[in-house]
C-alpha cells in the first residue's frame, strides 16, 4: 500500500502545496490534502494543526507543509512534540533533514522557493532514509526536551 503523505498549507502555500499534492501522487505516494482549499486568507497555526492531527493520528506518516516563507508554520509545527519538521531550500538540506534528523514534516516557502527545485527537494525528502547512529541519540533528546 502507497504510503500516505498529509499536505496543509496557508493561502501564501497554496499554490505551491497544489503542485506538491499532484507530484508525489505521480510518484506513487497517496497524498492527504487537508487545505487551503482557496488563496482565502487562513491563519498558518491552524493549518500545522491539522497536519500534525493527522500525524497523531497515523492517517499519514510523514507531511508537507507550506505558507508564504515557511517559517510561521514551521514554528507552529515544531510545537508539536512527535513533528520535526524542516524548512527547506534546497537538495542538501532536504536529504540531511532526513539523514542526520529524521524529519517527518518538509516545509516549503510558496513564495520563496521555485516550483523545480520544490519538487526535486521533496523527492529526495520521501526517498532518503534515517542514518541513525549517532543522529538517533541526537533525535532522542529532542523528545526529551519536549517532555521537559
Ligand atoms: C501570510 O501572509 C504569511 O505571513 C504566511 O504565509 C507566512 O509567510 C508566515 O510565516
Amino acid at each position: 500500500m502507497a504510503e500516505t503523505i498529509a499536505f496543509a498549507a496557508d493561502h501564501g502555500g497554496f499554490e505551491l502545496k497544489n503542485l506538491l499534492v499532484e507530484k508525489v501522487r505521480a510518484e506513487g505516494f497517496e497524498p492527504l490534502d487537508l487545505g487551503t482549499y482557496s488563496t482565502d486568507s487562513v491563519d498558518y497555526p491552524d493549518m500545522a494543526a491539522k497536519l500534525a492531527e493527522a500525524i497523531k493520528s497515523g492517517k499519514a506518516s510523514r507531511g508537507v507543509l507550506c505558507c508564504g516563507t515557511g517559517i510561521g508554520i514551521s514554528i507552529a509545527a515544531n510545537r508539536f512534540p512527535f513533528i520535526r519538521a524542516a524548512l527547506i531550500h534546497d537538495a542538501f538540506g532536504a536529504r540531511l533533514c532526513r539523514e542526520h534528523n529524521d524529519a517527518n514534516v518538509i516545509v516549503f516557502g510558496g513564495r520563496t522557493i521555485g516550483t523545480e527545485v520544490a519538487y526535486d527537494c521533496l523527492h529526495i525528502f520521501l526517498t532518503t532514509a534515517f542514518a541513525g547512529g549517532r543522529h538517533a541519540r541526537r533525535v532522542e533528546k529532542l523528545a526529551t526536551i519536549a517532555k521537559e
